[in-house]
């Protein structure tokens, strides 16, 4: 199905409600990768909240130095730079929350403009039936002035066709379009998505990560399920995802049992996790 629906200035501004994400916009028609874009205009000193999007990406990366799949016209590529101006919580306990308070808030975006109930895949994988629509990589950095910032790069699988994925994506895949069958307005879905980011950011500055912890465990279909772990060096780890940590952290309690004898829960902040099937 054709659906024309070019991203312009206007039409995201039309229902853009924020006090600082995407007051500087700047859209492109292609770049290697708008995080590496947002990372350079970090770098020189733009404002929290500037936003970089384009219609197509040549080099989209992922999470773990995984490429992100990013053709032209169908779909969100997105990056936020935030800054940690006015937070009221310690910088690590910020810092580690926002990648899951992102993907939070593109639930709650996802719901509202396109109907479709998303969970998550922890850290930050956007599933619908078990397929991965979406995914959120957040880098960070200092800038000339040693002042911290983060990029939050999203990337939204929107109007893109199934059949349309190279092989490698084509069983694990899907695109938003399939839930709510019926194309989504890609300006509308990016003004609200932003909408939506800023207050939860709001929210995690202003008093913490408590009632985000409870939405993204809600959302969360990792837990209670059998999971591989794979962790850095290629080290795995088999159990069932408990909880997530005060941190953010994902609690596994390894099954079978560690040769070691030690029945701890892992906490594990780092890592690809794997659904098993029961
Ligand atoms: C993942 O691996 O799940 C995270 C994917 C993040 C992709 C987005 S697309 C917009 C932004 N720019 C990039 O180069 N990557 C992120």
């Amino acid at each position: 199905m054709f659906f024309p629906n070019p991203l312009t200035v206007d039409d995201i501004r039309t229902t853009l409600a924020t006090k600082h994400l995407g007051q500087y916009l700047h859209l492109h028609r292609e770049l290697a990768s708008t995080n590496g874009e947002a990372i350079a205009l970090a770098q020189s000193g733009a404002k929290h909240g500037t936003v970089v999007v384009a219609d197509s990406q040549t080099a989209g990366r992922g999470r773990q130095a995984r490429s992100w799949f990013s053709p032209g016209g169908v779909n969100l590529y997105c990056s936020i730079l935030v800054r940690p101006s006015n937070i009221h919580i310690p910088f690590g306990d910020w810092l580690s929350w926002i990648p899951l308070a992102s993907a939070v808030a593109l639930t709650e975006t996802v719901r509202t403009v396109a109907g479709v109930p998303l969970s998550l895949k922890w850290p930050n994988d956007l599933l619908f039936n078990e397929k991965k629509i979406g995914g959120i990589l957040c880098e960070n950095g200092t800038d000339q002035s040693k002042q911290a910032f983060v990029v939050i790069g999203i990337g939204l699988n929107v109007n893109v066709e199934p059949d349309s994925f190279p092989p490698d994506l084509a069983v694990t895949a899907g695109s938003l379009m399939q839930g709510s069958q019926r194309p989504i307005d890609r300006n509308r879905l990016l003004s609200q998505l932003l909408n939506d980011l800023e207050q939860v950011l709001d929210e995690l500055g202003l008093e913490g990560p408590r009632r985000l912890q409870h939405a993204y465990t809600a959302a969360c279909a990792t837990i209670g399920k059998r999971v591989r772990v794979v962790l850095a060096g290629s080290r795995e780890l088999l159990g069932v995802a408990q909880a997530i940590g005060r941190d953010g952290a994902l609690l596994v309690l390894p099954s079978p049992p560690l040769p070691q004898g030690n029945q701890q829960v892992m906490e594990i902040r780092t890592a690809d996790v794997i659904h098993l099937r029961e």
